[in-house]
């Protein structure tokens, strides 16, 4: 408990988290598969109205777009949607909300706050069905890992879980974000799959997110925490709020930063058992959760209540 009221304000440091979880950290930070260059961390902390317009600044959406090798040579151009996701919605979404799969979202009773948003982001295989209490119905996007689509057990062909919705995929490329490297050699073979579910429903708008926003978003992170992160991608919950940030004028985002409800069931769908989903371990998900803790603007009740964090959208801002 002590753990998650610091985190709630803002003081935690990994040397709280459990032996298991500090020595999967630092097996990660040795092994540096994706050959990050750590960035310098800022000697200065930032507040959290200097980090908002930060982020506005430097934070740019971006997908493939097939004009890049070797995807150009591939004939990706045609294949990809015509409209970019950052134009989706041009004038802007008013009011947006980003539902994390984690397990203390059970029992919350917040469905029908999600759904009275504009917009809602799910991920990865998280279901609706059965949870409506819980998590709502409505899902107007939904960001997938590379496994989702490699791996046939998840059946992203078939699955309606993937249909009607925004799809936003992305994969672990290296820190270069050297795309013939990544074409080749993928955390998991999402392009195939992608080009086949394309052909297949080209009305659909199906993205795959760029390796330079990804990395982007990680030195963000690192430049403002003073501790070294994992040398990991931020995980797709934190790529999904920044998403949202550029699109809606308002994101709430339930279950991210731990409500009372904290548990180490890993997902809400799942009788999974493991702290790493809510505090990282392959993800500097602690980090990411420390810096979207420093912007919040919602309230300290809904925080603990509802696990809720409310962030001001990046057209919002007066910078
Ligand atoms: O596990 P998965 O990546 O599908 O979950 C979606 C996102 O929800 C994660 O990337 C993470 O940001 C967030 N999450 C969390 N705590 C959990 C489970 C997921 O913060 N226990």
């Amino acid at each position: 408990r002590a753990f998650l009221y610091r985190l709630w304000k803002g003081t935690v440091s990994s040397k709280m988290l459990n032996p298991r979880l500090q020595k999967a950290m630092r097996y990660y930070m040795s092994f540096n598969k994706h050959g990050v260059h750590f960035r310098r961390r800022r000697e200065t902390r930032r507040t959290g109205p200097e980090l908002l317009c930060e982020l506005r600044r430097r934070v740019r959406v971006r997908t493939l777009d097939g004009k890049e090798p070797p995807f150009s040579a591939l004939g990706w151009r045609p294949l990809v949607p015509g409209v970019p996701l950052s134009q989706l919605h041009p004038g802007g979404l008013r009011s947006c909300a980003v539902v994390m799969s984690a397990g203390a979202i059970l029992n919350s009773s917040l469905g029908e706050e999600i759904d009275s948003h504009d917009a809602v982001l799910r991920f990865n295989s998280a279901p609706t069905r059965g949870y409506e209490k819980d998590v709502g119905n409505k899902t107007t996007m939904r960001i997938i890992n590379s496994q989702i689509l490699a791996n046939p057990s998840h059946h992203f062909i078939d699955s309606s879980l993937y249909k009607d919705v925004i799809l936003v995929a992305w994969d672990p490329a290296p820190y270069s974000a050297n795309l013939n490297l990544w074409y080749q050699k993928p955390d998991y073979n999402l392009f195939t799959p992608y080009i086949q579910h394309r052909r297949r429903h080209p009305a659909q708008p199906f993205y795959i997110l760029h390796p330079k926003f990804i990395w982007q978003l990680w030195d963000i992170i690192q430049e403002n925490t003073r501790e070294k992160i994992q040398p990991n991608p931020p995980s797709s919950g934190f790529i999904g709020i920044l998403i949202m940030m550029s699109m809606c004028r308002e994101v709430h985002v339930y279950e991210y930063i731990p409500s009372v409800r904290q548990t180490e069931l890993c997902h809400y769908h799942e009788l999974y058992y493991d702290a790493a989903c809510t505090l990282g371990a392959y993800h500097p998900l602690l980090y990411e959760k420390l810096l979207v803790q420093r912007l919040n603007v919602g309230t300290q009740a809904d925080l603990h209540r509802k696990g809720k964090v409310v962030l001001p959208g990046f057209r919002a801002l007066r910078c």
